[in-house]
């Protein structure tokens, strides 16, 4: 019998001990830069015959690790382990598998100041980022071993006098998971361990910036007693071992999340029959979002700020829910705005991993260069009100920027940047408002500040995204109480953290028995 889920608490770093406790895990943890980290297949250790660097985007000249890059050979023989190792793996019972789990996130919490060190170096998250991170990664882990408990119980079915019927969910096989490296381990744990509990067993190909985290975990995953082969840990180019993987004939299904350019080329590869293949593939995306939050008239003007702000420039930006254009009615535009800039111009850029920073930088010299790119761009498109450029530092650090009175069909407001970047569009209305915030091609996030039922009513209705947040923040989905994902090119709506996620891994089979 399991306990009933409950979200983990994050840490209060204004407490003295919590500090010390992650100071001494950033020694420790630094202490272990430029460790070698061998591809992982059937649990040997397996060198690579080129490596990737890992480096500290706070500091370009820190080496993390050096993570061994897999061969197209190295990916056949991972292929054949995971199809060996599905053969047992998917007769251990659930509640075996789930177990797995359960003490997966126990061995999370005994290390978790040790993984927050490591989210701050080699994904440049602040420490109260890096903490949520952490959190969310061991509440999925321990909501998907519920859930994994839940669904191997008697599932109801109509009763038909003189059979006996019964429903199980089956795992489908070996499935590649392809993680992000903005949530490096919760999105990433999540979605290995969704796919393992289930029964199947994974090629995980690591985020190329966040290797390490997820060689790490995959050692965790071990301690725990996984057995090897049900999760292998291969580290590649897409090109070298994506596409080969994605098009192989005995591949599953395959978990993404990561960019629309990406999600889209998945999809199209894997819709692909390949000779020897028996099976049309699964592809469960979680893709962009050009989230918004919409400002109405009557708010509360300055305890909305900081929350949109945060909501905006969290992460320096790097989340697929983050807001990154706000719509205000035009008669507090100017109100509004003048308290937008003056909050944001008071955060701070630096070095995650140093104490009470606001922004890290953002994840690597590609990136940095998109944002800048995009924030000259939007120097075209609309008034510049903060930030605008790089901020000092050896690292890829960006200052908070805002584009005021946009155009909504501007790139700015159009395109996902993936940044530090905040697009501001003026509406005449809330009708007006509603219509901006949907005019776009993904649908994930978004959020309401109003005080107006009827609107926040028309809102709930028609405001089309998966995750609609009202009076609050729009990014930092709960588990368990905001299953998270979204409409049209945000993905396949694939809910993660939520009672139907474990079922995108499963096929449902029906046994009927006549006496
Ligand atoms: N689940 C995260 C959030 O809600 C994003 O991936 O912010």
């Amino acid at each position: 019998m399991v306990t009933e889920f409950k979200n983990e608490e994050v840490l209060d770093f204004t407490q003295p001990e919590v500090r010390e406790k992650m100071v001494a895990a950033l020694e420790k943890v630094a202490a272990e830069f430029g460790t070698e980290y061998d591809l992982i297949i059937g649990g040997k250790r397996v060198k690579g015959e080129s490596h990737f660097v890992s480096i500290n985007p706070s500091n370009k000249d820190q080496v993390i690790g050096r993570v061994a890059k897999a061969t197209r050979a190295q990916a056949e023989e991972a292929m054949n382990t995971a199809q060996a190792a599905f053969k047992t793996w998917k007769k251990v019972a659930p509640k075996e598998r789930a177990r797995v789990l359960f003490k997966t996130a126990a061995l999370l919490r005994r290390h978790r100041y040790e993984f927050n060190a490591l989210l701050s170096y080699e994904a440049g998250k602040n420490w109260g980022e890096a903490d949520a991170d952490l959190a969310e990664t061991i509440d999925l882990i321990d909501f998907y071993g519920r859930e994994m408990v839940r669904l191997s119980e008697e599932q109801p079915l109509t009763r038909v006098e003189g059979e006996d019927n019964e429903l199980t969910y089956i795992p489908l096989g070996v499935g590649i998971v392809v993680p992000p490296w903005n949530f490096p381990m919760a999105i990433m744990a999540g979605m290995t361990t969704a796919a393992l509990v289930a029964g199947n067993t994974v090629i995980l190909k690591p985020a190329t910036p966040t290797p390490v985290l997820a060689a790490k975990f995959v050692e965790l995953l071990e301690e725990a007693g996984l057995p090897a082969g049900v999760v292998n840990f291969l580290p590649g180019s897409g090109a070298e071992i994506g596409d080969y993987l994605v098009d192989h004939p005995n591949t599953r299904f395959v978990s993404f999340t990561g960019s629309k350019e990406v999600g889209i080329r998945i999809n199209e590869r894997a819709a692909k029959v390949h000779d020897g293949q028996k099976w049309l593939k699964r592809v469960v995306l979680e893709m962009g979002g050009k989230d918004s939050i919409i400002v109405d008239k009557d708010i509360d003007i300055k305890s909305a700020v900081p929350v949109i702000a945060m909501s905006a420039f969290g992460f320096s930006g790097q989340k697929c829910s983050i807001c990154s254009r706000v719509i205000v009615h035009q008669d507090i535009y100017e109100e509004f705005m003048t308290e937008l800039v003056a909050f944001t111009e008071k955060l701070t850029v630096g070095p995650a991993h140093q104490q009470g920073v606001s922004l890290g930088p953002v994840i690597d010299e590609n990136s940095y260069h998109n944002i800048l790119k995009y924030i000259e761009i939007g120097k075209g498109e609309g008034e510049l009100l903060c930030g605008g450029g790089a901020a000092e530092g050896n690292g890829f650090f960006i200052k908070p920027t805002i584009f005021g009175n946009v155009h909504r069909d501007a790139r700015i407001s159009q395109e996902e940047i993936f940044g530090p970047v905040l697009t501001v569009i003026k509406a005449n209305d809330f009708d007006d408002a509603l219509d901006i915030a949907n005019d776009t091609e993904f649908g994930l996030t978004g959020g309401v500040y109003s005080k107006n039922r009827e609107n926040l009513l028309k809102a709930r209705e028609d405001f089309h995204v998966g995750n609609l947040y009202f009076n609050r923040k729009i990014t930092g989905a709960l588990v368990g109480a905001q299953p998270f994902g979204g409409f049209n090119m945000s993905g396949t709506d694939s809910k993660a953290g939520g009672r139907d996620y474990l079922l995108l891994f499963t096929q449902a089979k029906v046994v009927v028995e006549q006496f």
